[in-house]
Parts: structure tokens; sequence; C-alpha cells
């Protein structure tokens, strides 16, 4: 069947079986590699969206669902001059990554967090964080990232 949705901004279209999962459209039919597949069950958040302005694990959806709606991937992130967005810069400043295998979820996820939710305090932070798992991290510097990307202190108890 044929799906058409706006991706960053632009609209495409491609065939898909009814068990084609958004991430796999993404970035085997759109070539958005910055969408990462860390389990495909749902579990890790490494494949988070943003579809029509929620988060969403994108391997937990078909693309056939998707028809219409308007996505938002890691590569829509930055500013439209290509420089890194004020989230993706934080996390960058206080190293808030190592493999970086979790970050473009991570990243998504904090963008759907300070849009709710612009002052959090770092135990919201984490609230928010359950569905994303980072083995690398500790998540102290996550939560120090987003505290500074949405203008606050950085939390002392998130020290590195
Ligand atoms: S790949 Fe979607 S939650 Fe892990
Ligand atoms: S930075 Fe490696 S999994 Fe999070």
């Amino acid at each position: 069947m044929k799906v058409s949705m706006k991706v960053n901004g632009r609209q495409v279209s491609g065939e898909v079986e009814g068990r084609t999962l958004l991430s796999a459209f993404l970035r085997e039919g759109q070539g958005l590699t910055g969408t990462h597949i860390g389990c495909d069950t749902s579990q890790c958040g490494a494949c988070t969206v943003h579809v029509d302005g929620r988060q969403v694990k994108s391997c937990s959806i078909f693309a056939a669902e998707c028809d219409g709606v308007e996505v938002t991937t890691i590569e829509g992130m930055a500013n439209a001059d290509g420089s890194l967005s004020a989230i993706q810069q934080a996390f960058q400043d206080h190293h808030g990554l190592q493999c970086g295998f979790c970050t473009p979820g991570m990243v998504m996820a904090a963008a759907a967090l300070l849009k709710e939710n612009p002052k959090p305090t770092p135990a919201e932070v984490r609230d928010h964080l359950h569905g994303n798992l980072c083995r690398c991290t500790g998540y102290h510097n996550i939560v120090k990232a987003i505290m500074a990307a949405s203008g606050q202190d950085v939390p002392a108890m998130a020290a590195e």
C-alpha cells in the first residue's frame, strides 16, 4: 500500500507492506538512519521520533498508520543553517553522550519534554526518560544537558 507523510518538512511517499514499521520506513525507505534501532521491541527508545508533535517510538507503530501525519526525526532537529539546536548543543557541551547510539532518541525525548514542561526538575527529566535506555553515560550528563537546555542551573547532584 502507498503511504504519504511529511518528514522533516518534506512531503514523502512510498510503498509499504502492512507489517512495515515506521522505523523501517524512515531508515530504509527515506535513508534517515539517524533514527536508531536498538531493540525493535519498544524497550530502548533509540528509535524515538515525533509524530504530529508527540513523542513516539517509531518501532512501535506501522508506517501504514502514519498516512498523512507529520514526522520529525533527529535529522530535522538542527537549526535551518545546519548548526546544532540548543538541545543538541547542550548534549555536546555537557558530555551527554559517549557511543551516541541512544542519543537521537534522547534528544527527541528531551525536545518533547521541554515542549510540554519548559522548566523540568531533574526528577521530572529522569522520569520522562524512563523509556530511553543508555548503557554508557549513567544518565547524569544527559540530565545535566537537558537542564542546561531548559535554561536552568545544572544540578550538582547530576555530577559527572
Ligand atoms: S528500537 Fe524502538 S524502542 Fe528500541
Ligand atoms: S551514549 Fe552509548 S548508549 Fe547512550
